[in-house]
């Protein structure tokens, strides 16, 4: 099953529905293997609020998962459903979702060619990725906040500020526990290579989270990141986000973006990367 994107019974909100008949035995496999292998690797990498939600929610190397049975357990646990998308969504219509406590997810699996990389979400991204995060209650209620901020940071023209908020949290977050740093970013959980290279790997920062300072950086959304922001917990993200943010973009905003290879004056540095000496070494 491939990308399609305009189904024909999708709605004004971008939504669809699952079919889960419509499956092959290949996007079967794919998921089975996809999930084994990111299972195996998540063992001591991504955080235990993370690593407790699969089986909660019955994500499993059986197969794709039927949406509906997953939304249920969802719902009773923290109040979210699930959607489904044929893809990427306008970020106005995706806000909304989220906004509502319904979190979209893509029908449509990778094929073999794309099972390292691929530049825009799938269901093993968004279900495997996501969907298990919205079981925490602390994180639940971040991202209808989130949501929410969307149609203000519209207004205020911040969007660029919020969806990096969103980058370093939500997709490339990484969070501190007495065990050392674990993973509970989607973007990494469903990455092989970046779920090894985020913890591991000299090259990229590791910084303390600061909201104004993830809000400056760039980042690429085709490389592996060059700097991670580390939570101390969930709680720490929700109070951090609680404030209204109209007068943090306007001073984001005068303070300038910030290059990912860089670190700055200030900065709580949990590892600094060889990133900044092999780019500067290199001008
Ligand atoms: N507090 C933000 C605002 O005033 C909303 C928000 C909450 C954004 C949580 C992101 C995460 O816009
Ligand atoms: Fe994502």
């Amino acid at each position: 099953m491939r990308a399609n994107e305009h189904p024909d019974d999708m709605k004004s909100d971008y939504t669809c529905e699952q079919h889960p008949e419509n499956y092959t035995e290949q996007d079967h496999t794919m998921w089975r293997e996809l999930f084994n292998r990111q299972s195996k690797l998540l063992v001591n990498r991504a955080c235990d609020e993370y690593l407790k939600s699969l089986p909660a929610l019955g994500v499993t190397a059986e197969g794709i998962p039927d949406f509906r049975r997953m939304s249920e357990i969802l719902e009773k646990t923290t109040g979210w459903r699930i959607v489904t998308v044929p893809g990427l969504i306008p970020g106005s219509a995706f806000h909304a979702h989220l906004a509502k406590r319904q979190f979209p997810v893509t029908y449509w699996i990778r094929s073999r060619e794309q099972i390292d990389y691929l530049a825009e979400p799938d269901i093993f991204h968004d279900l495997f990725g996501h969907v298990p995060m919205l079981m925490n209650p602390v994180f639940a209620d971040y991202m209808q906040e989130f949501g929410k901020g969307g149609v203000k940071a519209t207004s205020l023209k911040a969007i660029r500020f919020l969806d990096r908020l969103y980058w370093y949290t939500v997709e490339f977050g990484l969070i501190k526990t007495p065990d050392g740093l674990r993973i509970y970013g989607s973007g990494i959980v469903s990455s092989k290579t970046e779920s090894i290279y985020c913890l591991e790997d000299a090259r990229p920062h590791r910084l303390g989270f600061d909201l104004k300072r993830a809000m400056r950086t760039h980042y690429r959304y085709d490389k592996l990141q060059e700097t991670y922001f580390v939570i101390e917990n969930f709680e720490q993200l929700f109070e951090a986000t609680r404030p209204d943010f109209a007068p943090i973009y306007e001073e984001v905003r005068n303070l300038g973006d910030v290059e990912p290879y860089l670190t700055l004056p200030g900065d709580k540095i949990f590892s600094r990367g060889t990133v900044a000496d092999e780019k500067l070494g290199s001008q």
